[in-house]
């Protein structure tokens, strides 16, 4: 396939990366690695029929009351929330009964963010767990309109200053599966988290990260030895379908099993 120069990949961490996926009508891949990626993942694996990605706990519950037998799923804390049915746990999405069900979802970070990307030309929940297939996906839809793809360690949405080790390692895994340059600005991310990977592996390095050790803390070590494996759902990508205006004013992404069709109009 022939090459157009703006077909790059960059890594962007947090709000700077949403804003470039905005300003540059980018493809957006969001990583949270721990967990929200990969819950939304499994969701939609599992047969969800879409999952609503909002920012606010109240979102989601106004969203229910308008949409009777919507199941809620996020944390707030790293916990399920008060009144959700499921917390942002893929194990527990793993053994809940999801088939044909909507889904709100809403997370500290990772639901802020692929939020936060809306008027990018492409939205996606990307990470270890579906890396081949989001990367794929990805490369296909900016070669097919030249655009970047700009993949976004989520980070913490309550602090900016925290750097997110897991997410940068989710998104240099996914990085790594791209068959496409990477700007020169985020090569050295790359290198130096690729090394870290070589000499340690993900499920260490996720570990080690202060969001796994809090996650180790409060009972959730399963959650992190499941994102730790790349490749694990090989036929799911969380995409953006349509922006849906929720009842208390605000809005959600809708987000579908992807296929090949681009998720908003470019
Ligand atoms: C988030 O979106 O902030 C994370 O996925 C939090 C968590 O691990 O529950």
């Amino acid at each position: 396939m022939t090459r157009s120069p703006s077909v790059e990949v960059h890594l962007m961490a947090g709000e700077v990366g949403c804003r470039w996926a905005r300003d540059h009508h980018a493809v957006a891949i969001v990583v949270d690695a721990l967990r929200a990626s990969a819950t939304i993942t499994l969701l939609l694996h599992r047969g969800a029929q879409d999952v609503i990605v909002v920012k606010e706990v109240d979102e989601a519950h106004s969203y229910r009351r308008a949409h009777p037998g919507t199941l809620l799923v996020g944390e707030r804390g790293g916990l399920k929330v008060d009144g959700f049915d499921l917390g942002n746990s893929p194990v527990e999405i793993q053994q809940a009964e999801v088939r044909g069900r909507q889904v709100a979802f809403t997370s500290t970070t990772g639901a802020q963010r692929m939020v936060d990307c809306l008027g990018a030309a492409a939205i996606m929940a990307g990470t270890t767990i579906n890396a081949t297939a989001v990367a794929q996906q990805a490369t296909r839809l900016a070669h097919a309109a030249e655009i970047p793809i700009v993949i976004i360690p989520a980070g913490l949405a309550t602090d900016p200053a925290v750097v997110a080790e897991e997410d940068w390692l989710g998104a240099v895994v996914l990085a790594a599966h791209m068959d496409l340059p990477l700007s020169p600005e985020s090569q050295p991310p790359f290198q130096d988290y690729q090394q870290r990977i070589r000499s340690t592996g993900l499920l260490q390095g996720f570990l080690h990260a202060e969001h796994g050790q809090k996650l180790v803390h409060l009972g959730f070590m399963e959650d992190i030895r499941l994102c730790a494996q790349v490749d694990l759902i090989t036929d799911t990508v969380p995409i953006l379908e349509e922006v849906v205006p929720l009842p208390c004013g605000g809005r959600g992404l809708l987000l579908r099993r992807g296929n090949s069709t681009y998720a908003t109009p470019l």
